[in-house]
């Protein structure tokens, strides 16, 4: 089962930085197996009885082609049940259009996100990239769905993970209306939050939605923004949602949409212009405040709250586009660009905006917290981290973060063993914030196989190692719900 490996053993020596490529070729396979407690490594804590998922590009590449981009990468949702006996894998493609049309001609068709469709301009104007249903993944209101931030979701059934189809919450997200890949759910109301940007009534801007725990888009917003930013995420505190809008936009959309430029190459970043941040009402949709700070690329958040008058916001920083030259070449690229966690404290008051890195390692991304407390302060983060040991060319490590006393601990994967996002999941509906577990699939990259591994949350020890039969290719998000669908 996917014996083809792309680097010998003496050219994985010759660049260890590109060690960890075999961690993007395809998993054609859909799957469906258990791997016994006699297998696994360790044991999995009895606590742990519920459902982990992960979505990613399933293949990056189809009939010799190589997709233009990571985010081109069709949609793949893995899910790990833990049982008594062990665990149980099953995987499925999302059958998009794209997914679809393309397998069958095997072949390149769709405009995507990184690419342009064969036949030039002609083939290409007016088009919208297609959706990949790749990036990440929310059960909420009794829907499993895939989500990619250019589109609407695309829904799978739990239980068979068979597509069930694209979902609109019953005609409430119209065709146009995208729907980010990070939504957020308000532990304390059970509503689940997301956003889009697109055009609306007073041009270019961003769509909100609000989703009861029924699964009822209950709510929309929108409001203006003045451009066509990437934004990929949002902070939710207990009254607002907080969107920093980066420097980085469509700079000629006409170009795009005649066809001549993809998506990716229509981007860029302006450093020299502020990143305008808008802090949104959760009560009326409304913006409250307007503020600004100095250039950066907001990717992911992690906890984010309210402290009197103040906001914090916790964010991954990058401090340029550079990055995206290693997502847009995955075969090939040697990271080097670190990404930082930085918290940012907004005064609702006096507009001031500061900002200080936390403390930790200087290359982390994937920032995860204890859901539970969403929108209120919390002590810990975790966080994926590229260590500079044998393999540091992808995320090999993870960070724990004290945030009261300042202290972190990292755990070192080892060479060759490679993580995507890992979820912290607690001990017991009760359980204190320390005290549970963080679970990933993990990339070992000399078995050319992955491992669904568990640690111990407050030491970071891996406390069970699960091996799988085959690699499931790096993908961006996972998921957890303590309910089982075998
Ligand atoms: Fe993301």
């Amino acid at each position: 089962m996917n014996a083809k490996v792309p680097l010998s053993p003496s050219s994985a020596r010759a660049n260890p930085r590109l060690a960890h490529v075999g961690g993007f070729q395809a998993l054609e396979q859909e799957l469906d197996y258990s791997v016994a407690n006699t297998a696994i490594k360790g044991a999995i804590p009895a606590e742990l009885r519920g459902t982990f998922f992960r979505i990613g590009p399933g293949r990056n590449e189809i009939g010799g082609q190589k997709f233009g981009h990571w985010f081109d990468g069709d949609g793949m949702l893995h899910r790990v049940s833990f049982t008594d006996e062990g665990i149980h894998y099953r995987n499925r493609y999302v059958r998009t259009p794209k997914y679809l049309k393309e397998t069958a001609e095997n072949r390149i068709v769709y405009r995507s996100f990184g690419q342009n469709a064969p036949g030039g301009p002609l083939k290409n104007a007016g088009r919208a990239p297609a959706n990949a249903a790749n990036t990440s993944l929310i059960w909420h209101g009794g829907h499993l769905l895939a989500l990619w931030e250019g589109g609407r979701p695309w829904e799978l059934d739990p239980v068979t993970l068979e597509t069930k189809g694209e979902f609109n919450y019953g005609g409430r997200l119209k065709p146009w209306n995208a729907f980010s890949a990070h939504g957020s759910v308000d532990p304390r109301t059970g509503h689940y939050y997301n956003f889009g940007v697109g055009v609306g009534p007073r041009g270019p801007g961003i769509h909100m939605y609000r989703i009861d725990p029924r699964g009822c888009l209950d709510r929309k917003g929108y409001f203006p923004i003045g451009s066509l930013p990437f934004c990929h995420d949002f902070a939710l505190t207990e009254h607002y949602a907080v969107f920093f809008v980066s420097p980085l936009r469509l700079r000629n959309p006409l170009k795009f949409a005649a066809g001549f430029t993809t998506f990716d190459e229509s981007l860029s970043y302006e450093p020299d212009d502020p990143v305008r941040i808008f802090v949104v009402s959760l009560e009326t949709f409304e913006v409250v405040r307007t503020l600004e700070t100095d250039a950066f690329v907001p990717v992911h958040y992690g906890n984010c709250w309210e402290e009197g008058r103040e906001l914090v916001i916790n964010v991954t920083r990058f401090e340029s586009w550079r990055v995206n030259e290693n997502l847009r070449n995955v075969f090939g690229a040697e990271n080097d660009e670190k990404g930082r966690l930085y918290e940012y404290r907004l005064d609702l008051s006096s507009g001031a905006v500061k900002a200080k890195p936390l403390p930790g390692h200087d290359s982390l991304e994937f920032p995860q917290w204890d859901w539970r407390r969403t929108g209120v302060k919390t002590r810990l983060s975790y966080a994926a981290a590229i260590l500079p040991n044998a393999t540091p060319g992808f995320f090999n490590g993870v960070q724990r973060l004290d945030h009261d006393s300042g202290e972190f601990q990292l755990h070192d994967f080892g060479a060759g063993r490679f993580t995507s996002e890992l979820i912290f999941v607690p001990r017991s509906k009760e359980a204190a914030e320390e005290d549970g577990f963080l679970v990933a699939a993990l990339y070992n990259a000399g078995s050319h196989t992955s491992e669904i591994v568990v640690l111990d949350a407050q030491t970071l020890e891996e406390l069970a190692v699960a091996p799988l039969k085959h690699h499931m290719p790096f993908g961006f998000h996972c998921g957890y719900t303590s309910r089982r669908f075998v």
